[in-house]
């Protein structure tokens, strides 16, 4: 499987939607693989555009500069919030200039860009031409284009009107688009996009950042066009390269998790028409995985609203292990979410501090007092134990299904189904009491077998949202090569008659909100 995102602007610091993305997809990747599936997992920042020159030069900064500094906050803050990419893409890379500049020549040599004349209106914000479509009832192009000036300029083009029949063929036929929904809003966009090519060159006199035209170098390309080749050019497209990998193995089981506003026009109209103009086929074409947005206050967050939410600054206070299951837990792939603080506290504190961290304390530490840290399954068992072994089955079906489904939310909904499951039991089967009667040893022994083993599930359900916190509860459990299993071999059983496990140690303690001052 190769599985990409969206590659993040470098014109500002990574927000909590960019944090989302990447958390989720890294999530994916380690699921995909504790399935056994090989993936590729690339991700990077788009560093060329308008938008970015003139960053840079309110900063008084070159862009090359400026792109450097801020491409480190993203990659700084990956390593913190340990999302692991197999594939760095950055745009001003030059084996991805090459690549670019290919995939223009091959294209001109089909027959597939012309040069024309264009006399309009042309959004700085958003950095394209707008049409007659793009104004509001009265008939203004709206707010959300920011600065609208007229220009006329000569511009090469890429005959995207070609493809759109062929698309519409395509989608209705396939299952690309998920969540499913997604489909329709994109369907109703190409039959309003119809007959339009698509600019994708900008004059050197207006913009000097980005890639120069292969053939025409008063040229450069048009952000858009460069960022999406991405996809292929880090992937070895061409053969261009031998550091990167070999594009025919990788490029496969395609799904580029993107947020909903990028998909019309972007990557569900310009992205395959560039692939069929380039000769992809039906099958190689790749599947949007289309992620909602965190808002703040049903308001979207936007710097000016001032309502920013700094991923960064919230690993420090709460921890990655706090950050990464909110991200997960809070939202469900596809549609939108208020990102909520107190909710963030309470999720971890809940499910993770007081119902997984407590199973394993006291399953751990009444080990120790009881049994001297041997686990043993003892027969005949009781309905009680058959309960919580079928607890287990139903909540990894659960899970696996949720989880296959890209729904990492219900996935984790599922793992606490059975931690909660756990908890009932033990304060049922009450393992304090009956340690106190002699004969009642080895009903001791089993139920904190029952609960350790299920410790050993949980974890390696837990560790593609928290690979820290999972390897932590493995070490506790003691089992070697417990979370280099694959899914499949995930059994009751995983811990043999008269193992022994290790003292406790919590991993999720608490979190105590800081008392506001005004309180
Ligand atoms: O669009 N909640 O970059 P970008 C969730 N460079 N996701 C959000 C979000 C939010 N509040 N805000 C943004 C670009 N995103 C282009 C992509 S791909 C060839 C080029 C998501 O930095 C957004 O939907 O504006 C996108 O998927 C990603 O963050 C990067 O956004
Ligand atoms: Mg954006």
């Amino acid at each position: 499987m190769l599985l990409t995102t969206a590659i993040d602007y470098t014109n500002g610091s990574p927000h909590i939607g960019h944090a989302y993305e990447k958390v989720l997809a890294d999530v994916i990747a380690r699921y995909q693989r504790l399935c056994g599936r090989p993936v590729y997992f690339l991700t990077g920042v788009d560093q060329h555009g308008q938008k970015v020159e003139q960053t840079a030069s309110k900063e008084g900064v070159s862009p090359e500069a400026y792109v450097e500094k801020v491409t480190a906050r993203f990659t700084a803050l990956w390593e913190k919030i340990g999302v692991h990419y197999d594939g760095w893409a950055a745009t001003t890379d030059p084996r991805h200039k090459a690549c670019v500049q290919k995939i223009l020549t091959d294209l001109k040599e089909k027959g597939q860009l012309y040069k024309k004349a264009y006399n309009g209106f042309y959004s700085v914000r958003q950095e394209q031409f707008l049409t007659d479509r793009d104004r509001d009832a009265e008939g203004n192009f709206g707010a959300e284009w920011g600065e609208v000036v007229e220009i006329q300029e000569e511009n090469w083009y890429f005959k995207l009107s070609e493809h759109t029949e062929w698309l519409v063929d395509f989608l209705e036929k396939s299952d690309v688009i998920l969540p499913q929904f997604r489909k329709a809003e994109l369907v109703n966009a190409l039959a309003r996009n119809g007959g339009i090519d698509l600019c994708i060159s900008r004059p050197k006199e207006r913009l000097r950042w980005g890639i120069e035209f292969p053939f025409d170098a008063d040229y450069v390309t048009y952000v858009w066009f460069d960022a999406l080749i991405n996809y292929i050019s880090f992937v070895g497209y061409g053969n261009l390269d031998p550091s990167l990998p070999d594009f025919a193995a990788t490029w496969e089981k395609v799904v580029h998790v993107i947020g909903k506003d990028i998909m019309v026009p972007a990557h569900g109209i310009y992205w395959y028409c560039m692939l069929h103009a380039m000769g992809f086929r039906n099958e190689e074409m790749p599947t949007l995985l289309v992620h909602g947005w965190w808002n703040i206050r049903g308001e979207k967050m936007s710097k000016t609203l001032g309502n920013v939410v700094d991923p960064d600054q919230l690993a420090d206070t709460f921890g990655v292990d706090a950050l990464r299951y909110y991200l997960c837990r809070d939202i469900s792939t596809g549609k939108d979410s208020d990102f909520d603080l107190d909710r963030l506290v309470m999720l971890f504190n809940t499910e993770l501090a007081n119902e997984l961290g407590n199973l394993c304390n006291r399953a751990l530490n009444m080990s120790q007092k009881f049994t001297s840290g041997v686990l043993h399954c003892y027969l005949p068992l009781e309905e009680e134990d058959l309960g919580l072994q079928h607890s287990l089955v139903e909540s990894l079906n659960l899970y696996r299904e949720a989880m296959d489904a890209y729904d990492i939310s219900k996935g984790l909904e599922a793992l606490n189904r059975h931690v909660v499951n756990c908890n009932i039991y033990a304060e049922r089967m009450k393992p304090w009491e009956m340690n106190k009667d002699p004969e009642k040893k080895q009903r001791v022994a089993t139920v904190l077998y029952h609960l350790a083993e299920s410790v050993a599930h949980c974890a390696v359900m837990l560790s593609p949202v928290l690979p820290d916190a999972a390897a932590k509860l493995a070490a506790q459990i003691d089992l070697p090569g417990l979370l280099d299993r694959k899914i499949d071999e995930l059994a009751w059983g995983l811990v043999p008659n008269d193992h022994v496990i290790q003292k406790p140690s919590p991993v999720f303690p608490r979190i105590v909100p800081a008392t506001p001052p005004d309180a």
